[in-house]
């Protein structure tokens, strides 16, 4: 390959790699609770309800000489051990003892037959 014909190449790739990052995850609610003088302007004067939200941030006018579009705070997961024995995903084998578990960093519960006792935790949104 002739060098022009890379970096043709290249643009193409670095064009299309902002593409993909431009599709941003809508915070939660919990993410967009931050107190008015915490936030921190996350678009421009005079931008959207919309434009703001695409754009992953946080949308609020309610208090007016405050950025109403703000970035979101982190999102605070906490993990648990699912309660539906039908829902578990194993993380074990048949027999693994309560240690070897725990040791995987897994769920462990002796019961019922038939399901796995050692099980991968979920990951939910922490309450705000
Ligand atoms: C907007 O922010 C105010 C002040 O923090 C809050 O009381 C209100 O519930 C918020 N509104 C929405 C729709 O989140």
């Amino acid at each position: 390959m002739d060098l022009k014909l890379i970096c043709v190449l290249s643009v193409v790739f670095v064009a299309a790699l902002s593409t993909l990052a431009e599709g941003k995850e809508v915070p939660s609610k919990c993410q967009c609770k931050v107190p008015p003088r915490e936030r921190k302007n996350c678009g421009y004067p005079g931008i959207t309800e919309e434009e703001c939200r695409n754009a992953g941030c946080c949308f609020n006018n309610s208090i007016r000489n405050k950025p109403w579009c703000f970035a979101p705070k982190e999102k605070k997961v906490r993990r648990v051990c699912p309660d539906g024995a039908h829902i578990r995903v194993n993380c074990g084998f048949p027999g693994i003892t309560r240690n070897e578990c725990e040791r995987k960093g897994c769920c462990f519960r002796p019961h019922p037959a038939g399901v796995p006792w050692c099980f991968y935790h979920r990951t939910v949104e922490a309450v705000c």
